[in-house]
């Protein structure tokens, strides 16, 4: 059994006082919640304010980036070690964002996962197509590379620790999700594709759905066979909906 792992992606939103806040009122909301994991990835700078606010809690906190080099002249840049430092179990990879906005590649992702791991830090690895390669029926092949490249040469303990995330470009931010159809039938092939590379880890790991997940459609998402939690943007910013998000009933 996989257990459900729903996180939140606070982009660059929150300052220190008010990340703070948030999760001060959202640790009392999910104290008794012990059969889904909780995770938050905050800004860098408010990473140590959550892990102290946060120890003793079920809430994780995860960066949402990370540099594979250990340290050095890289002006701006954040190392595993540093992360795991600062409190961090998880991080974010390769989200759409930085893919579009920022030159992230299969293969720095695949760089990036790697120093993670060797760090004990859990990779949550995004993949997903834009509007573009759907409506040009591209997107199982881009898929596939993006899984493919991103987390190639893993060992099998490795391959066991990573959490996927399915964010189709054109339903984050949007309003716009995918059916919970949809994002079965690209959940199941990535399982698939997982499987070819790394054999039974591929039923172990946890594949997330993220793209306008909300309290109204997270148990409908939740039913299907292969969705093993959420990476919520928007919904995960205020205290009432990523409760409900966490408290999701199958
Ligand atoms: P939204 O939930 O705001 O659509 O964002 C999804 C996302 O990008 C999470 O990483």
């Amino acid at each position: 059994m996989r257990k459900p792992l729903m996180a939140g992606n606070w982009k660059m939103n929150k300052t220190i006082p008010e990340a703070v806040a948030m999760v001060k009122d959202l640790k009392e909301r999910i104290a008794d919640v012990k059969d889904v994991d909780v995770l938050i990835c905050p800004t860098f700078t408010a990473i140590s304010a959550l892990a102290m606010e946060t120890k003793g809690t079920n809430i994780n906190i995860g960066a949402q980036d990370i540099f594979w080099e250990a340290k050095g002249a890289f002006t701006g840049e954040i190392a595993p070690n540093m992360l795991v430092d600062a409190g961090c179990k998880y991080v974010i990879i390769g989200h759409s964002e930085r893919r579009q906005y920022f030159g992230e590649t299969n293969e720095t992702v695949n760089k990036k996962v790697k120093a993670a791991l060797a760090n004990g830090l859990i990779p949550v690895v995004c993949v997903g197509e834009t509007l573009q390669e759907r409506e040009a029926n591209t997107y199982f092949k881009v898929i596939e590379s993006q899984v493919r490249e991103g987390l190639k040469d893993l060992s099998k303990e490795e391959a066991q620790k990573i959490v996927i995330a399915y964010e189709p470009v054109w339903a984050i931010g949007t309003g716009k999700t995918a059916t919970p159809d949809q994002a079965q039938e690209i959940h199941a092939f990535i399982r698939k594709v997982y499987s070819e590379m790394y054999c039974c880890a591929a039923d172990e790991i946890r594949i997330l759905y993220g793209g306008s997940v909300k309290p109204e459609n997270v148990s409908e998402l939740m039913k299907k066979e292969d969705i093993d939690g959420g990476l919520v943007g928007g919904a995960s910013l205020k205290a009432d909906s990523f409760e409900a998000l966490v408290k999701f009933s199958k």
